[in-house]
């Protein structure tokens, strides 16, 4: 099975999405699967110019030469695509966006219908490909990632993939903390790595183990003032400079 994951946080490695999304792949890893990382901070990928060029004039060949050429066939080449991304103001990352809108190359301009919609049918090998969404945010509350999932379940349907099913983590930036504090969430890393392994051994991930991935870590009350504190903190830590 090979595996093509992209973690858009710019602060890569270091940030709260890489906390999940690590585990994850090397659960996957270690039941055989072949996983390739990328970052989009390292990645040169232009938005989208609209011009329907990569259909119209040159078919299946975008205009803009940048690090797309790179991931594009990786992209269409693998079985899984894991899609991991902070929560920014209720989306995925504009990187990541500009990523997944380059992936209309790959795509033919025609018309057809499928489940009654309107589709485009893909280029070349036509593979059912499975896509898991990564992501973390700052909010406490677990519906704060409703509208990126309705989002990424829709690009699944557009893009004819199955929407295999998504670790989300809220008040993502506990977790690290907690870690770091020696606080029991390892449970939650275990079952992150669990679901890499159950999705590829299994094909599916079980519901209660993406339940422990993002069960609660602290009350919300407690969560607040924590985070709080912390802000006044490095407020009051700039002032005295
Ligand atoms: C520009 C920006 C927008 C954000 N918007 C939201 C948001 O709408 N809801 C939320 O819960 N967290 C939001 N966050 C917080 C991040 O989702 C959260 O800190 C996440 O864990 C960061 O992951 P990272 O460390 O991997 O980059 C936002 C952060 C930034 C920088």
């Amino acid at each position: 099975m090979k595996v093509l994951a992209i973690n858009s946080s710019p602060r890569m490695d270091k940030g709260n999405t890489a906390v999940i999304l690590n585990p994850f792949l090397d659960g996957m890893k270690e039941v055989g699967a072949d996983v390739e990382l990328f970052y989009t901070k390292k990645l040169n990928i232009n938005p989208c110019q609209g011009e329907f060029d990569c259909w119209l004039k040159t078919p299946g060949e975008c205009f803009q030469k940048d690090d797309m050429e790179i991931v594009r066939p990786k992209i269409f080449d693998a079985d899984v695509w894991v899609l991991a991304t902070p929560l920014y103001v209720d989306g995925m990352t504009g990187p990541m966006k500009n990523l997944i809108d380059r992936i209309v190359p790959g795509l033919q301009p025609f018309f057809e219908l499928r489940d009654d919609h309107i589709r485009h049918p893909g280029r070349g090998e036509d593979k059912q490909r499975k896509m898991v969404l990564v992501s973390t945010c700052g909010f406490w509350e677990l519906d704060n990632f409703d509208a990126l999932v309705v989002h990424v379940t829709a690009i699944c349907k557009n893009a004819n993939m199955e929407f295999a099913g998504a670790l989300l983590r809220p008040h993502g930036s506990a977790l690290s903390r907690m870690i770091q504090m020696g606080a029991p969430v390892q449970d939650v890393l275990t079952a992150a790595t669990e679901a890499g392994r159950q999705l590829v051994q299994e094909g599916r991930m079980s519901p209660d183990t993406l339940s422990t991935v993002s069960r609660e870590l602290l009350p919300r009350d407690t969560y607040i003032q924590m985070a709080n504190q912390r802000f006044q903190q490095a407020l009051d830590a700039v002032e005295k400079k």
